[in-house]
Protein backbone atom coordinates (compact mmCIF):
# COMPACT_ATOMS: atom_id res chain seq x y z
CA UNK A 1 0.00 0.00 0.00
CA UNK A 2 1.23 3.49 -1.16
CA UNK A 3 0.23 5.94 1.14
CA UNK A 4 0.79 10.11 0.49
CA UNK A 5 0.77 12.58 3.38
CA UNK A 6 0.74 15.39 2.20
CA UNK A 7 2.18 18.49 3.76
CA UNK A 8 4.05 16.72 6.36
CA UNK A 9 6.12 19.90 6.81
CA UNK A 10 4.97 23.18 6.86
CA UNK A 11 5.78 25.75 4.70
CA UNK A 12 8.45 27.08 8.18
CA UNK A 13 9.82 24.13 8.35
CA UNK A 14 10.32 23.26 4.32
CA UNK A 15 12.26 26.80 3.81
CA UNK A 16 13.99 25.67 7.33
CA UNK A 17 15.36 22.48 5.25
CA UNK A 18 15.92 24.09 1.54
CA UNK A 19 18.24 26.57 3.13
CA UNK A 20 19.82 24.18 5.32
CA UNK A 21 20.33 22.03 2.31
CA UNK A 22 21.77 25.01 -0.29
CA UNK A 23 24.53 24.82 1.48
CA UNK A 24 25.45 21.41 2.35
CA UNK A 25 28.34 19.65 1.12
CA UNK A 26 27.68 16.14 -0.73
CA UNK A 27 29.24 12.79 -0.49
CA UNK A 28 28.53 9.59 -2.84
CA UNK A 29 25.36 8.67 -2.07
CA UNK A 30 27.14 4.43 -1.79
CA UNK A 31 27.73 4.97 1.46
CA UNK A 32 24.98 3.78 2.89
CA UNK A 33 24.32 1.22 0.60
CA UNK A 34 24.44 -2.58 0.56
CA UNK A 35 26.22 -4.46 -2.06
CA UNK A 36 23.94 -5.29 -4.43
CA UNK A 37 22.11 -1.60 -4.37
CA UNK A 38 25.46 0.14 -4.59
CA UNK A 39 26.09 -1.14 -8.14
CA UNK A 40 22.90 0.91 -9.23
CA UNK A 41 23.31 3.50 -6.57
CA UNK A 42 24.37 6.73 -8.35
CA UNK A 43 23.91 9.60 -6.68
CA UNK A 44 24.43 12.15 -3.73
CA UNK A 45 23.98 11.73 0.15
CA UNK A 46 24.40 14.88 2.95
CA UNK A 47 26.94 13.08 5.37
CA UNK A 48 25.68 12.04 8.81
CA UNK A 49 27.95 13.60 11.00
CA UNK A 50 28.12 17.11 8.74
CA UNK A 51 26.44 19.99 10.86
CA UNK A 52 23.41 20.11 8.20
CA UNK A 53 22.14 16.73 8.73
CA UNK A 54 22.08 17.04 12.49
CA UNK A 55 20.05 20.25 12.10
CA UNK A 56 17.74 18.50 9.25
CA UNK A 57 16.94 15.51 11.43
CA UNK A 58 15.20 16.90 14.07
CA UNK A 59 12.93 18.98 11.99
CA UNK A 60 11.89 16.01 10.21
CA UNK A 61 11.56 14.42 13.59
CA UNK A 62 8.82 16.90 15.01
CA UNK A 63 6.86 16.98 12.05
CA UNK A 64 6.44 13.70 12.11
CA UNK A 65 5.43 13.15 15.64
CA UNK A 66 2.70 15.48 14.61
CA UNK A 67 1.19 14.23 11.80
CA UNK A 68 -1.95 12.32 12.80
CA UNK A 69 -1.93 10.33 9.15
CA UNK A 70 1.42 9.26 9.50
CA UNK A 71 0.81 7.96 12.92
CA UNK A 72 -2.29 5.93 11.98
CA UNK A 73 -1.09 4.42 8.48
CA UNK A 74 2.69 3.43 10.15
CA UNK A 75 2.20 2.96 13.81
CA UNK A 76 5.29 3.45 13.98
CA UNK A 77 7.80 1.72 16.86
CA UNK A 78 11.12 2.68 15.68
CA UNK A 79 12.11 5.67 13.03
CA UNK A 80 15.40 5.70 11.50
CA UNK A 81 17.11 9.03 11.50
CA UNK A 82 16.64 10.60 8.12
CA UNK A 83 18.96 10.72 5.44
CA UNK A 84 18.95 13.25 2.53
CA UNK A 85 20.01 12.52 -0.89
CA UNK A 86 20.28 14.72 -3.84
CA UNK A 87 19.91 13.66 -7.81
CA UNK A 88 21.84 15.60 -10.10
CA UNK A 89 24.13 15.56 -13.16
CA UNK A 90 25.92 13.10 -13.47
CA UNK A 91 24.86 11.28 -10.04
CA UNK A 92 21.11 11.53 -11.15
CA UNK A 93 19.71 8.36 -10.94
CA UNK A 94 19.03 4.81 -8.83
CA UNK A 95 17.77 1.68 -10.26
CA UNK A 96 15.56 -1.28 -9.05
CA UNK A 97 16.54 -2.49 -5.13
CA UNK A 98 14.93 -3.43 -2.30
CA UNK A 99 15.85 -1.98 0.59
CA UNK A 100 17.80 -3.61 3.42
CA UNK A 101 15.42 -5.72 5.89
CA UNK A 102 17.73 -4.74 8.75
CA UNK A 103 19.74 -1.07 9.50
CA UNK A 104 21.37 -0.41 12.78
CA UNK A 105 20.83 3.26 14.38
CA UNK A 106 23.68 5.24 13.46
CA UNK A 107 22.68 6.91 16.80
CA UNK A 108 21.81 3.84 19.25
CA UNK A 109 23.39 1.37 17.22
CA UNK A 110 19.41 -0.59 18.00
CA UNK A 111 18.85 -2.70 14.93
CA UNK A 112 15.92 -1.45 13.20
CA UNK A 113 13.70 -4.37 10.72
CA UNK A 114 12.80 -1.97 8.02
CA UNK A 115 8.88 -2.27 7.59
CA UNK A 116 8.10 0.53 5.48
CA UNK A 117 10.40 2.83 3.70
CA UNK A 118 9.62 6.69 3.65
CA UNK A 119 10.44 9.60 1.06
CA UNK A 120 9.99 13.51 1.74
CA UNK A 121 10.10 15.04 -1.19
CA UNK A 122 11.99 18.41 -0.75
CA UNK A 123 12.63 20.11 -4.24
CA UNK A 124 9.64 22.02 -6.23
CA UNK A 125 8.68 18.81 -8.45
CA UNK A 126 8.39 21.82 -11.33
CA UNK A 127 12.33 22.48 -10.94
CA UNK A 128 13.32 19.65 -12.04
CA UNK A 129 12.86 17.10 -15.23
CA UNK A 130 12.55 12.84 -14.07
CA UNK A 131 13.22 11.84 -10.84
CA UNK A 132 9.80 9.89 -10.44
CA UNK A 133 9.86 6.87 -7.95
CA UNK A 134 8.83 4.36 -9.07
CA UNK A 135 7.47 1.23 -6.74
CA UNK A 136 6.41 -2.28 -8.36
CA UNK A 137 3.86 -3.56 -6.51
CA UNK A 138 1.13 -6.57 -6.80
CA UNK A 139 -0.71 -3.91 -8.84
CA UNK A 140 1.52 -2.65 -11.01
CA UNK A 141 3.99 0.21 -11.06
CA UNK A 142 3.59 3.21 -9.91
CA UNK A 143 5.19 6.51 -10.47
CA UNK A 144 5.45 8.95 -7.90
CA UNK A 145 6.47 12.91 -8.00
CA UNK A 146 4.74 14.68 -5.18
CA UNK A 147 4.88 18.41 -3.77
CA UNK A 148 7.74 19.41 -1.68
CA UNK A 149 7.26 18.99 1.60
CA UNK A 150 5.05 15.90 0.96
CA UNK A 151 5.78 12.86 1.97
CA UNK A 152 5.20 8.77 0.13
CA UNK A 153 5.20 5.75 2.88
CA UNK A 154 5.72 2.40 0.75
CA UNK A 155 5.97 -1.58 1.90
CA UNK A 156 10.16 -1.74 2.44
CA UNK A 157 9.70 -4.97 0.76
CA UNK A 158 8.84 -3.54 -2.84
CA UNK A 159 10.99 -3.32 -5.58
CA UNK A 160 11.69 0.90 -6.32
CA UNK A 161 13.70 2.70 -7.89
CA UNK A 162 14.47 6.73 -8.67
CA UNK A 163 14.51 7.92 -12.87
CA UNK A 164 17.69 10.04 -13.85
CA UNK A 165 16.95 13.23 -13.51
CA UNK A 166 17.51 15.13 -16.50
CA UNK A 167 17.29 18.56 -15.57
CA UNK A 168 17.87 20.47 -12.42
CA UNK A 169 17.88 19.15 -8.58
CA UNK A 170 16.34 16.77 -7.22
CA UNK A 171 16.55 16.50 -3.05
CA UNK A 172 14.64 14.41 -0.56
CA UNK A 173 14.66 12.87 2.73
CA UNK A 174 14.29 9.33 3.11
CA UNK A 175 14.03 7.32 5.99
CA UNK A 176 13.05 3.28 7.34
CA UNK A 177 10.53 2.44 10.14
CA UNK A 178 9.99 -0.44 12.05
CA UNK A 179 6.22 -0.61 12.83
CA UNK A 180 4.44 -2.13 15.80
CA UNK A 181 2.33 -3.93 13.30
CA UNK A 182 4.41 -5.95 11.15
CA UNK A 183 1.88 -7.00 8.49
CA UNK A 184 1.52 -4.53 5.47
CA UNK A 185 -2.28 -6.60 5.83
CA UNK A 186 -2.69 -5.82 9.16
CA UNK A 187 -1.50 -2.35 9.42
CA UNK A 188 -4.02 -1.55 5.96
CA UNK A 189 -6.84 -2.75 7.97
CA UNK A 190 -6.25 -0.78 10.76
CA UNK A 191 -5.58 2.39 8.89
CA UNK A 192 -8.85 1.69 7.20
CA UNK A 193 -10.49 1.07 10.48
CA UNK A 194 -9.03 4.22 11.73
CA UNK A 195 -9.83 6.41 8.78
CA UNK A 196 -13.71 5.13 8.78
CA UNK A 197 -13.90 5.67 12.88
CA UNK A 198 -12.71 9.49 12.22
CA UNK A 199 -15.26 10.32 9.80
CA UNK A 200 -18.09 8.08 11.55
CA UNK A 201 -17.41 10.60 15.10
CA UNK A 202 -17.03 13.50 13.15
CA UNK A 203 -20.20 13.14 11.15
CA UNK A 204 -22.43 11.25 13.87
CA UNK A 205 -20.84 12.64 17.22
CA UNK A 206 -19.51 9.75 19.73
CA UNK A 207 -22.10 7.76 19.60
CA UNK A 208 -22.35 3.92 21.60
CA UNK A 209 -21.28 2.59 17.84
CA UNK A 210 -18.61 4.36 17.16
CA UNK A 211 -17.36 4.11 20.60
CA UNK A 212 -17.97 0.46 20.63
CA UNK A 213 -16.03 0.35 17.28
CA UNK A 214 -13.58 1.99 18.72
CA UNK A 215 -12.71 -0.29 21.50
CA UNK A 216 -12.91 -2.89 18.65
CA UNK A 217 -9.72 -0.85 16.83
CA UNK A 218 -7.65 -0.89 20.20
CA UNK A 219 -8.19 -4.39 20.62
CA UNK A 220 -7.30 -5.47 17.53
CA UNK A 221 -3.98 -3.22 17.74
CA UNK A 222 -3.54 -4.94 21.36
CA UNK A 223 -3.67 -8.59 19.82
CA UNK A 224 -1.11 -7.39 16.51
CA UNK A 225 1.06 -5.17 18.30
CA UNK A 226 4.71 -6.23 18.96
CA UNK A 227 5.99 -3.46 21.67
NI1 LIG B 1 15.55 2.25 -1.68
Amino acid sequence: MLIQIPELLSPQALQQCQDLLAHAEWVDGRVTAGTQSAQVKNNWQLPEQSRECQALRPIIAQALNQNALFLSAALPKRIFPPLFNRYEGAHNTFGNHIDNAIRACPVTGQRIRTDLSATVFLSDPDSYEGGELVIEDTYGQHAVKLAAGDMLLYPSSSLHRVEAVTKGARIAAFFWLESLVRETERRRLLFDMDMAILELRSSQGDTAPAVSLTGCYHNLLRMWAEV
